[in-house]
């Protein structure tokens, strides 16, 4: 009997790439054999994304187009997975008829037993629930299509959901509440993760700085903050990198920032999403911090840790930013100067508190507020790039081709190395480069001479 093939389409966050990699493994459990090619797979998975409206455009007009493949393959499955099946769940089953299965965030791992019930149900929608635990036992692969260009670096999910709830956000409508995992089991993956050959691993949740906080981690229920997982973590022999998203800074802890002097293998960079420069952009936006503590929190990492790279998520015209609240963004990027940031044009999502707030920026006037806020951006990002020329950096080798080979450091930089006499070597393995270039986006570098 021939294997039935299956193809994922993986959108948005890494969250969305780590369900991915589970959903391919406990298909190929069952017999499924993955597949490059959409139109002619037997199972097709849209693990979608719904942060803003363009990601959710995104996932509707494909499945649009699937809607004339189905009809040219009736016997194709199709399943939506991720935060638009979720959000939208029986809605999409309506207007989507070609959808067989709509698996909401917190089944990806009853996604075979669901698949198996389609022949009685026809078809299936599952929605999150108040009790979910996240299973103990998660799968390991060693290569899945999305990874293949990194089968040395995996993602760990420390903890799913959040309860935050900033007014712009669908994350907690989509992901549930928040709910850590025991820290046996995320020790047992991390292990199994070292023992298959993964030499980075990066711990992800929506907000780990609250890792352990909102249900009992350990067996005997004593506190187990996130710093002292990452502490755990890092002993294991053989794993060369450490890394972690994402962080909100009103819970940065003292001891999560003196993890950076104290763990070798934990990566000088740092993820942490400001949002806005503005405290009153702030409140509006329920994050629960201000600028100003924000800015201590910066000076505290830069006080563990000198060479921090830092990074940032910004959004420009959110609901009543005046010229003023725009203009406290830009400073604060002058202020921080960070390595990088994701910026994006306020977006209203169904189901968030700001999508009803009345006094909305224009899309004219968002669209010149970011072009301004990248330009600066994609200066300071230059300026800091040209900052390593003649420093000797260590980079983690992702590619090697013929023409030479591409790495990342622990600050999170690309670096490309081209040089004749580059020694034996493989993605994973350490390497000394000389840095001699820095662009907008990357560095260049040679081996350093002896
Ligand atoms: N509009 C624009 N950007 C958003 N983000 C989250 N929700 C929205 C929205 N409604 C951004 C935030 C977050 C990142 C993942 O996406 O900056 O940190
Ligand atoms: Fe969304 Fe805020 Fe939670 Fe991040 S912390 S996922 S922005 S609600």
């Amino acid at each position: 009997m021939s294997h039935p093939s299956f193809f994922i389409k993986t959108f948005g966050c890494q969250m969305n790439s780590r369900d991915s990699e589970i959903m391919a493994q406990t298909l190929s459990e069952k017999g499924y054999v993955e597949s490059m090619d959409m139109e002619t797979s037997d199972l097709v998975i849209l693990n979608t994304c719904s942060i803003r409206a363009k990601a959710e455009q995104k996932v509707m007009s494909l499945l649009g187009m699937l809607r004339n493949v189905r009809k040219r393959r009736p016997s194709m499955r199709i399943c939506v997975a991720g935060c638009v099946a979720e959000q939208e769940g029986a809605r999409l089953m309506e207007r989507m008829p070609h959808v067989d299965l709509v698996l909401g965030t917190q089944n990806i791992y009853q996604l075979t037993t669901l698949l198996d019930n389609l022949d009685q149900a026809g078809r299936i929608a599952t929605g999150l629930s108040p009790d979910y635990e996240i299973p103990a036992y998660i799968p390991v692969i060693p290569t899945f299509s999305d990874e293949q260009d990194r089968p040395f670096r995996k993602f760990l999910t420390i903890m799913q959901g959040c309860n935050n709830f900033c007014s712009y956000c669908v994350v907690p409508h989509t992901r549930g509440r928040e709910i850590s995992r025991k820290v046996k089991d995320i020790v047992a993956e991390a292990q199994a993760l070292v023992d298959a050959g993964i030499k980075e691993i990066t711990l992800l949740g929506q907000n780990v700085n609250s890792f352990g906080q909102t249900n009992s981690v350990t067996e005997d229920g004593s506190p187990y903050p996130f710093s002292l997982l990452l502490r755990e973590i890092s002993q294991l022999n053989g794993l060369k990198r450490l890394r972690f998203t994402t962080s909100n800074p009103k819970d940065l802890s003292d001891d999560l920032m003196r993890c950076f002097s104290e763990i070798d293998i934990l990566c000088h960079h740092f993820h942490l999403p400001v949002q806005s420069g503005s405290n009153a952009v702030l409140k509006q936006m329920n994050r629960k911090y201000t600028r100003e503590l924000y800015l201590d929190r910066v000076a505290g990492l830069r006080s563990y840790c000198s060479d921090i790279s830092l990074s940032t998520d910004m959004i420009v015209g959110f609901p009543g930013e005046t010229d003023e609240d725009f203009e406290q963004t830009m400073d604060l990027l002058e202020t921080v100067r960070f390595h990088g940031s994701f910026s994006f044009k306020y977006s209203d999502r169904p189901g968030t508190r700001s999508s009803a707030f009345d006094n909305k920026v224009e899309e004219d006037l968002k669209t010149r507020r970011l072009q301004r806020f990248q330009k600066r951006q994609d200066e300071i990002s230059l300026e800091h790039n040209q900052s390593f020329i003649d420093q000797t950096v260590e980079i983690m080798i992702e590619k090697i081709s013929d023409e030479g080979l591409a790495g990342r450091t622990g600050s999170n930089h690309i670096v490309h190395v081209n040089d004749s006499n580059l020694p034996p070597c493989h993605p994973g393995d350490l390497l000394q480069v000389k840095i001699d270039h820095g662009g907008p986006h990357s560095l260049r570098g040679k081996l350093p001479a002896e």
